[in-house]
Parts: structure tokens; C-alpha cells; sequence
């Protein structure tokens, strides 16, 4: 009898881009913890979060789609979370001053949510704004995820604007790496993991 390896998607392949994220931030947070879901869609991220940092840590999770936030309420403790209807691109104006330069982590999950309105997708000018935000909200030793889909409409305008300015970070501040599947096709989601040194 073979065992299921315990990274591997359901199929025992490898890691899809969100998992390969969430394997990382798992990882890397503790209880107590304050991090970011900076795109809440149904909430499951933000949910896995809470998991994340329970007992006594807090998730701020962002949406610009009021139905993200019923769906995400529905799921998440509401003690450990703050849900904002509000573009990832304010962050900046939403995450309490005393926690800048504090947050744990922030996740993005870029796109559309499935089943949704495809309208109430993220943008490349948002979402280069919300990246840069992010990198300053982090604590030294801090993790940013992106997962990005270069398979719809301007996913792989965003997915490029994300490398260019992914390889400007100076690397005595920053750590960044790249997954992407390469022999398919198709344009399956990538990910994006960027460290700030601690
Ligand atoms: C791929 S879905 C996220 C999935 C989600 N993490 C989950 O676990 O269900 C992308 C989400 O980003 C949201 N979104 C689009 N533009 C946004 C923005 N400027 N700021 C925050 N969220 C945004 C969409 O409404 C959508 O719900």
C-alpha cells in the first residue's frame, strides 16, 4: 500500500500555486501572529489563516465584492478577523499604524473568484500598488505570497508587471522566488514568494 505524500495536491502531484503558498505560510506563522488575506474571494484563504495564527492572532482580509464578505463571514471566527470592503490598495490606510512594519504575512490571491462576476477581477495598476504597500506593512522575516493567473484576460499583463518589479528588490532586503509549471500548455497559475530578511 502507498502512502499519500503530505505535500502534494490530491492527485499526489505536485503542490498547486496556492498550496505551494499556504505549505509556506503554515510553516512560518504562529500563534498570535497578524497577518493579511489581500484578496478574500470566498474566504477560504482567510479562513486558513485564522488556523494559522490561533490562538490570539488576527487576519485582515480585503474585498472589493460585498458578496466576499457574507460568503467570507459565514466561515471565519469573527473574533480573530477584520473583513474590509475595500480594494487591497488601500491597505495601507486600513491596517492600524502600530502595525506597520508588524504584519506576519500577506497573501495574495490574484484574479477573479470562480463562479462570480469576471468583471471583479484584480488589475495590474491596483495590484502593483497593493504589492508595494505590502512589502512595508511586513516585519523583518515576514512572507508575501502572490499567486497569479496568466490564464485569463490580463492575467499575464499582471503576471508581468509582478516579475519586472520583482526583480528590482534589493536583494539585502529581499529574497525572492519563482514557481511555475513549465511543460504545460496552458497557463496555469504561478506563484510568487517574496522574504524580507529578517
Ligand atoms: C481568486 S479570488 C480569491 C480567492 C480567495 N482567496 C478564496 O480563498 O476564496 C480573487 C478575489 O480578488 C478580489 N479582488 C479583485 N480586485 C480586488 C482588489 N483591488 N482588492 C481586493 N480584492 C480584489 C475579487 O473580488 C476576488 O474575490
Amino acid at each position: 500500500m502507498t502512502s499519500h505524500p503530505h505535500l502534494a495536491s490530491p492527485n499526489g502531484g505536485l503542490p498547486s500555486s496556492v498550496l505551494w503558498a499556504q505549505l509556506m505560510l503554515k510553516d512560518r506563522l504562529r500563534p498570535g501572529d497578524t497577518v493579511v488575506d489581500a484578496t478574500m474571494g470566498n474566504g477560504h484563504d482567510t479562513l486558513f489563516l485564522t488556523r494559522c495564527v490561533s490562538p490570539g492572532g488576527h487576519v485582515i482580509a480585503f474585498d472589493v465584492q460585498a458578496a466576499a464578505l457574507i460568503e467570507t463571514q459565514k466561515r471565519v471566527p469573527a473574533e480573530m478577523t477584520t473583513l474590509v470592503h475595500s480594494g487591497h490598495e488601500t491597505m495601507r490606510a486600513h491596517v492600524p499604524m502600530e502595525l506597520h512594519g508588524k504584519i506576519s504575512a500577506i497573501m495574495f490571491n490574484l484574479g477573479y473568484l470562480p463562479g462570480s462576476d469576471k468583471t471583479l477581477i484584480t488589475r495590474t495598476e491596483t495590484t502593483m500598488i497593493a504589492v508595494k504597500e505590502a512589502l512595508e506593512l511586513l516585519k523583518p522575516g515576514g512572507l508575501l505570497t502572490i499567486a497569479v493567473y496568466p490564464g485569463h484576460e490580463g492575467g499575464v499583463e499582471e503576471g508581468r508587471s509582478i516579475a519586472e518589479w520583482a526583480v528590482t528588490l534589493e536583494p539585502r532586503r529581499f529574497e525572492v522566488q519563482h514557481l511555475r509549471p513549465i511543460n504545460r500548455a496552458a497557463a496555469p497559475p504561478e506563484l510568487w514568494l517574496v522574504w524580507k530578511r529578517g
